[in-house]
């Protein structure tokens, strides 16, 4: 595999500019990526990497999938976007489609996870409201993330993301995970909704129990509170189930869900999916977009949902075999604490920080990122193979054996 991360002369003008005229809130990896061919992309340098982070799991078919290009291309020449003043052709099915597949009857599509998350959070303000002024709480989780606007931000379970805008929505509880005596003792008559990873993704990777989701159901119904799921990083195929609250048998049934990164393969679409009871709680003029649910998103999220029936059982497959080959290099490696997740979304967490090795795995053309510090995180393509598993087994060996706690 041909690789480096040398910044030569391509490369550094592109950061140069960057520097000068783009808020510096990102710490980018000095890496300028040009194109992508299945599970590899290539820098600007030509350089080759295997992406097992892909976008932070949006590039769910990888790079430059034939079908996916194809009718990008196709509808690009026909109807990019319309607005929501309407109809195209694409909306309505790809909602039919997500009916289908989640057991929750109704769409509303927006541009990403964020913009879903505070839809979510208006539905349940909106129902707590029509009950009494009081129902205005929502419950969260320590440790979540479900996004930067101030809403969900709000909702978002770690203070370091928070402490700059405060004060930010009021009446946010936070409960650690898990805790079931906690979660009854959390909620009330003043609650509207609570608002769950089924796998928290940037916190970690750390799945909430099954038995920990049926109870907030059950509490949810007790107190007439909107059941939130955020499948933004957990949902849409990633987990080998359509959503990971499918992970959980009998499944655990939200009133909302939200969903975003993967749905159409790069093209930003979120999309809030409501059973009727929280579909109603958004009546005519509540909530809107401009972009939300475009012809081009729509007719991609379409195509790619008819690829991924056939793709689930490899995810499954695939992901197991990562995480064996992974548990093999924990048994050989003693700073690897543990291997954690489901399908293809899976965090390595270790007791020494995994900046470097982000670095040095790049350095050796595999691309993966470290979330909390210590857990490594990889969200590769749903058409990741067993050898290209196998490729980034080799690279993640070498740099673990060049630890110095080794
Ligand atoms: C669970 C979860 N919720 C919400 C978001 C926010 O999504 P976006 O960055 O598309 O706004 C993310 C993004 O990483 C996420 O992982």
């Amino acid at each position: 595999m041909s690789s480096a991360s040398s910044t030569t002369s391509e490369t550094q003008p592109i950061m140069d500019l960057e520097r000068e005229f783009l808020l510096q809130n990102y710490a980018r990896y000095p890496l300028v990526l040009d194109r992508g061919e299945g599970c590899h992309v290539y820098d600007v340098e030509g350089n080759r990497y295997l992406d097992f982070i892909a976008g932070i799991g949006v590039n769910a078919l990888g790079h430059n999938h034939p079908r996916i290009v194809k009718v990008i291309r196709e509808q690009a020449g026909l109807l990019i976007h319309s607005s929501n003043l309407y109809y195209h052709r694409y909306q309505g099915p790809l909602a039919r489609k997500l009916a289908e597949v989640s057991g929750l009857k109704r769409s509303f599509f927006c541009n990403s996870g964020t913009e879903a998350m505070e839809g979510a959070l208006k539905m349940a303000r909106a129902h707590g409201n029509k009950i009494s002024p009081d129902k205005f709480e929502i419950l969260s989780i320590e440790n979540s993330f479900h996004g930067r606007t101030l809403g969900a931000l709000s909702v978002t379970g770690q203070p370091k993301y928070r402490h700059d805008f405060e004060p930010l929505l009021p009446g946010i509880k936070f409960l650690p995970q898990n805790d079931i005596a906690a979660l009854e003792s959390a909620f009330s008559q003043r609650t509207a909704g609570i608002v769950i990873e089924w796998i928290q993704g940037e916190g970690g990777i750390f799945p909430i129990s099954a038995e920990y989701g049926r109870k907030a159901r059950e509490l949810a119904d007790r107190y007439d509170a909107f059941l939130i799921f955020d499948e933004i990083q957990c949902g849409v195929g990633r987990p080998g189930t359509w959503f990971g609250y499918q992970l959980a048998s009998p499944v655990v049934l939200p009133d909302v869900m939200v969903a975003a990164k993967p749905l159409a393969c790069g093209l930003p679409l979120g999309v809030i999916v409501a059973n009727e009871k929280a579909a109603a709680a958004i009546g005519p003029g509540m909530h809107g977009s401009t972009f939300g649910g475009s012809a081009l998103a729509c007719r991609v999220a379409l195509e790619f949902f008819e690829i991924l029936d056939e793709l689930m059982p490899s995810i499954r497959r695939v992901g197991d075999y990562f995480r064996a080959r992974l548990r093999e290099l924990a048994r050989k490696h003693s700073f690897i604490r543990e291997v954690r997740g489901h399908g293809l979304m899976i965090g390595v967490d270790m007791t020494v920080p995994g900046k470097q090795m982000v670095l040095d795995a790049q350095a050796r053309g595999l691309l993966m990122n470290c979330t909390h510090d210590t857990v490594l995180r990889f969200l590769p393509p749903y058409i990741v193979t067993e050898a290209e598993v196998d490729a980034a087994i080799t690279i993640l060996d070498s740099i673990f054996k060049a630890q110095p706690s080794e």
